[in-house]
């Protein structure tokens, strides 16, 4: 039996957690920064760092007590390393070397992308996935078709050539004044939104694997500045007050308009790739695979073995960082003192 602690501290939510063998959660906790950035629109670094030093050490004692576990019993610590903010991700690089010093165990550092595709092992009532597989990793930060030939063996396919996935919904919610993180408010619209709507562009570029969302965005401003009544729109720059103008069901639609797209293109795209490699599973994962139209999309075009983590396992926690670290330490993937923050780390 082996016993990861892991640590996530790449962007707004801070995380810690213990998994046993890499697929079994014994304790997994994240303390969410939402409430104190939205009040910004979006995420602030030098906020986030600051949130994170005064909530990691807490959660790690936590994680521990609620496993029932003294640091001896730990085999090693997980902390993701990059890709995300510097700032953030020293915080808990810093803390994961000094715990391994003071408790004399192994550390390894993790790539977050990689850590989102690994939430997938921890769904125990499943087999873990099947190699080759094909996995769509649509986050904050990243839109990336990656082929998982074996574990630690990737090969990016595909890339968003502009914003990722959920960058553009966190950038479309803030036009039509919807709220942050713009995920769940965009998700929450469109449910409530009464057709028909709008029709925008599906960006499919053609004959290759990479995606682009920038063009929706505009397409969607577009039609927000169209449809704002004159008054609203003699006011400038895309602030959410901006389109305060903007009537509620014209909204709800654009949110839906926006969201059909995305999923549209990231369902078909995500298939195509898959059948054309010849994987035996699709993957989901990172914060966007939380949208269930995206999940509904992908469940009824795939004809492969599906697998989509939980809702709350899409999205950043810790318990992702300790399942990618066991398989890590497997491959004897400890990390010397030297491990450092890579801020822009990829995968494949
Ligand atoms: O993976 P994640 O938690 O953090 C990063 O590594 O970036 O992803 C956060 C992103 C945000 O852009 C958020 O708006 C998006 O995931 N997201 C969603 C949903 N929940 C979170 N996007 C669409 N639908 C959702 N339900
Ligand atoms: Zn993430």
């Amino acid at each position: 039996m082996t016993t990861i602690l892991g640590i996530e501290t790449s962007c707004d939510d801070t995380a810690a957690a213990v998994v046993v063998d890499g697929r079994h959660i014994v304790s997994s906790l994240v303390a969410s920064q939402e409430a104190i950035h939205a009040r910004f629109g979006g995420v602030v670094p030098e906020v986030a760092s600051r949130q994170h030093l005064l909530q990691i050490v807490p959660l790690v004692e936590e994680a521990l007590r609620r496993a029932s576990l003294a640091p001896q019993d730990l085999d090693g610590i997980a902390v993701t390393v990059g890709p995300g903010l510097a700032g953030s991700l020293l915080v808990g690089v810093n803390l994961a070397k000094g715990l391994a010093l003071a408790w004399k165990c192994p550390v390894v550092g993790v790539n977050h992308l990689e850590s989102h595709i690994y939430a997938n092992w921890l769904v125990e009532s499943a087999e873990p996935p099947p190699f080759p597989l094909l996995a769509l990793i649509a986050s904050g930060g990243h839109t990336d078709l990656i082929l998982m030939r074996d574990h630690g063996s990737y090969r990016r396919l595909g890339a968003t050539r502009d914003d990722a996935a959920g960058e553009a919904f966190d950038k479309v919610s803030r036009l039509l004044g919807l709220g942050y993180p713009g995920g769940p408010a965009i998700e929450q619209a469109a449910a409530q939104a009464e057709g028909p709507w709008p029709k925008l562009p599906r960006p499919w570029l053609r004959g290759s694997d990479d995606f682009s969302f920038s063009g929706l965005k505009t397409a969607v401003l577009r039609l927000v500045e169209a449809r704002r009544p004159l008054s609203a729109s003699s006011r400038s720059g895309p602030s959410p007050s901006a389109v305060s103008g903007l009537g509620r069901p014209e909204a709800l639609g654009l949110a839906a308009a926006f969201q059909e797209a995305v999923v549209e293109v990231l369902a078909q795209k995500t298939v195509a790739a898959a059948q054309r490699r010849r994987v035996r599973a699709i993957v989901l994962a990172g914060g966007v695979s939380a949208n269930k139209a995206l999940r509904q999309a992908l469940a009824e075009l795939s004809p492969l073995p599906l697998f989509i983590p939980p809702p709350s396992l899409c999205t950043d926690n810790a318990a992702m960082v300790a399942a990618t670290g066991y398989y890590g330490l497997l491959r004897g993937a400890t990390a010397p003192w030297e491990l450092d923050i890579r801020p822009n780390l990829r995968l494949g």
